[in-house]
């Protein structure tokens, strides 16, 4: 039997949290303080990287002392962020492996790893109880599942009752696929962008109410050319997604970028709630 390329070989490569480490000291010196804010050029995994956070956490507004879930936490730059900032608990799952080793590594060499925790799992199926986190986030995650049904019903179980899930990610826009490889896939097998419209019946159909839906572009498309052409003249800066996915992310980059630009991915924040 042959199996399709799978999501998590896509992220995989060994000794990610090292790799990341030596960087930081090679560009900061070997006293370079290793914080949430140091890491942060090289472990916020999503376009706009840090930057893209902070606009998430407008929207979700965590409060010290409360338990937030992370869908597809990646290598935990924005668990560890979200956590340091805002004195909240933060769990991540993570399909990947690599990602989550990498996550628990770097929770420990922040200090982070009392406040973050990271479960290895599929958001399909979290390995969580009922009506858990007071808030919930997810991070450029949806692009890579099919079952985007089955993701809502599960971020809603999970949640307490009222609780809200603040939600970034691209979704597909007129212009046809991607150009790809892209930095969420090699190829059409793993990557699953939704319509607007199918969004919202996906999310109305796990029974979400909708506070905010809000298509980007217009504020983010146009810095994100500016860095496409830098990255198209100088490259990738020194502290850059390279040292997590390797040189091909450039090209990763540009062709992300340029599929917002000809209207192929649409970037979209989006606030909902379960009801109380
Ligand atoms: C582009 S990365 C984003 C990581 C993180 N959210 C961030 O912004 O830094 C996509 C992540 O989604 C994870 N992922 C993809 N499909 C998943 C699934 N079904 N369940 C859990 N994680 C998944 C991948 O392993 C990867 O870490």
């Amino acid at each position: 039997m042959t199996t399709g390329p799978r999501v998590e070989d896509h992220y995989s490569s060994a000794g990610i949290a090292r790799r990341i480490l030596d960087a930081l000291k090679a560009a900061g010196g070997p006293d370079a303080p290793v914080t949430p804010d140091s890491l942060a050029p090289l472990d916020h995994f999503h376009g706009r990287g840090i930057q893209a956070t902070r606009e998430l956490v407008e929207l979700l507004r965590p409060a010290a002392g409360e338990e937030i879930l992370d869908i597809g936490s990646g290598i935990g730059g924005p668990a560890r962020w979200i956590a340091w900032t805002f004195g909240c608990r933060v769990t991540g799952v993570d399909l990947t492996p690599a990602f989550c080793e990498a996550a628990r590594e770097l929770n420990r060499a922040t200090g982070m790893d009392d406040r973050v925790r990271i479960l290895e799992g599929n958001a399909l199926a979290l390995p969580l109880p009922d009506d858990a986190f007071d808030r919930a986030y997810s991070q450029n995650v949806v692009m890579n599942i099919a079952d985007k049904r089955r993701f809502y019903a599960e971020a809603r179980r999970v949640l307490k009752p009222g609780a809200v899930i603040a939600l970034s990610n691209l979704m597909a826009g007129p212009g046809g696929l991607p150009h790809f490889p892209v930095p969420w896939a090699n190829g059409p097998d793993t990557s699953f962008l939704s319509t607007e419209a199918e969004t919202r019946a996906d999310i109305a159909a796990a029974g979400f109410e909708i506070l905010s839906f809000r298509d980007t572009a217009s504020e983010t498309v146009p810095k994100q050319s500016a860095f496409r052409r830098k990255l198209e003249s100088e490259g990738m800066p020194a502290l850059g997604m390279q040292v997590l996915m390797g040189e091909r992310m450039r090209e990763l980059t540009i062709n992300s970028i340029r599929s917002l630009e000809e209207g192929r991915a649409i970037p979209v924040e989006i606030l909902l709630r379960k009801p109380a």
